[in-house]
């Protein structure tokens, strides 16, 4: 690919496309979205509202985060709060496909409702081809692809561009590059649109998003010297005993997935040393539900690579 012809091409269409209508971006701060973002700037400037939407789903201080980048670049920015919407249409889901599909709708019913206020014409998304081909195939349903699954966009009154639906991830971190954005996104970690919802097993409450996140955020801050290609935190929902304060207890488990690979499609687990495996099990038993930590040394496939 010809990074600075795929860049003034895909300005050109979205120019092409969109003409004088207000568009919407739905940024979630992933490398995908915010190049997404900037090249839907560069195409339409002021046109473009960037919509930032937080599900109470996203790592430790995310939203403030992503939000900042986008205005330190210019990028007109709105961040809305739906936490408790999001909960409430999870309160009481397991099985991983109807978690997805009702993060998905609440997605779509919030945007919707953006897209109406902001009376915006066209929506853009981060898709890439991973995204496709593994919903295409059945892997899963990615809560960001609609026409390839049989949902009619129109139904939420948008249409949607999908500028990077035909990139693998190592393409959008090379645009990311050219776009001159910072190495903080060029790089970034997948997260997926349903963020920690895709590492808790069984049901997501405010109790057990707050325990993955505060795993998460110990996983990612003592893995990053490894350059991983995801590293997170999984919550399970089995429990098992340990000893707490000296006394039996029934507690949770938490899971470290670590993993290398190139586009998503498979991956390896990484090689950590026992060493820091164990200081971070010593920091995840001192969340005060934990009373185990594992490490997950499965490849995908058989695998995924997130737990829902
Ligand atoms: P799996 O778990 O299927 O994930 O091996 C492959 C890659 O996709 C990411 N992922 C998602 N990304 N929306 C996204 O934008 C989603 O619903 C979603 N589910 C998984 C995952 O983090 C990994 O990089």
């Amino acid at each position: 690919m010809e990074v600075k012809r795929f860049i003034a091409k895909t300005t050109q269409q979205i120019k092409k496309t969109v003409g004088n209508q207000k568009t919407l971006v739905a940024c979630s701060g992933g490398v995908d979205s915010v190049v997404c973002t900037i090249l839907g700037h560069q195409a339409l400037g002021k046109k473009l509202l960037a919509i930032f939407i937080d599900s109470g789903l996203m790592r430790d201080g995310e939203p403030e985060e992503v939000t900042k980048i986008l205005k330190k670049f210019g990028v007109k920015t709105k961040l809305i709060r739906a936490r408790a919407k999001f909960l409430k249409a999870l309160r009481g889901k397991v099985d991983p496909e109807r978690k997805r599909k009702a993060f998905r709708d609440t997605f779509y019913k919030v945007l919707g409702q953006a897209v109406k206020t902001e009376k915006a014409k066209f929506l853009i998304q981060g898709t890439i081809k991973a995204d496709i081909i593994e919903t295409q195939g059945g892997v899963k349903t990615q809560h960001n692809v609609l026409e390839q699954i049989g949902i009619d966009p129109q139904k939420y009154g948008l249409k949607v561009l999908e500028p990077l639906k035909e990139l693998f991830k190592p393409e959008v971190r090379q645009i990311a590059k050219a776009l001159n954005l910072p190495e903080e996104i060029s790089e970034r970690m997948p997260f997926p649109g349903p963020g920690l919802a895709t590492r808790i097993v069984g049901e997501v409450t405010p109790r057990r998003v707050k325990i993955v996140r505060e795993a998460t955020k110990i996983i990612e801050k003592e893995l990053h010297q490894l350059k991983p290609f995801q590293t997170f935190a999984v919550l399970l929902s089995d429990k098992a005993t340990g000893i707490k304060g000296g006394k039996r207890a029934l507690g949770n488990i938490i899971v470290i997935r670590c993993v290398n690979s190139s586009n998503a499609m498979t991956a390896k687990p990484s090689k950590i040393s026992f060493e820091l495996l164990q200081k971070i099990q010593k920091k995840i038993t001192k969340i005060p539900s934990i009373v185990r930590v594992c490490y997950d040394l499965t490849p995908k496939p058989p695998a995924t690579i997130e737990y829902i």
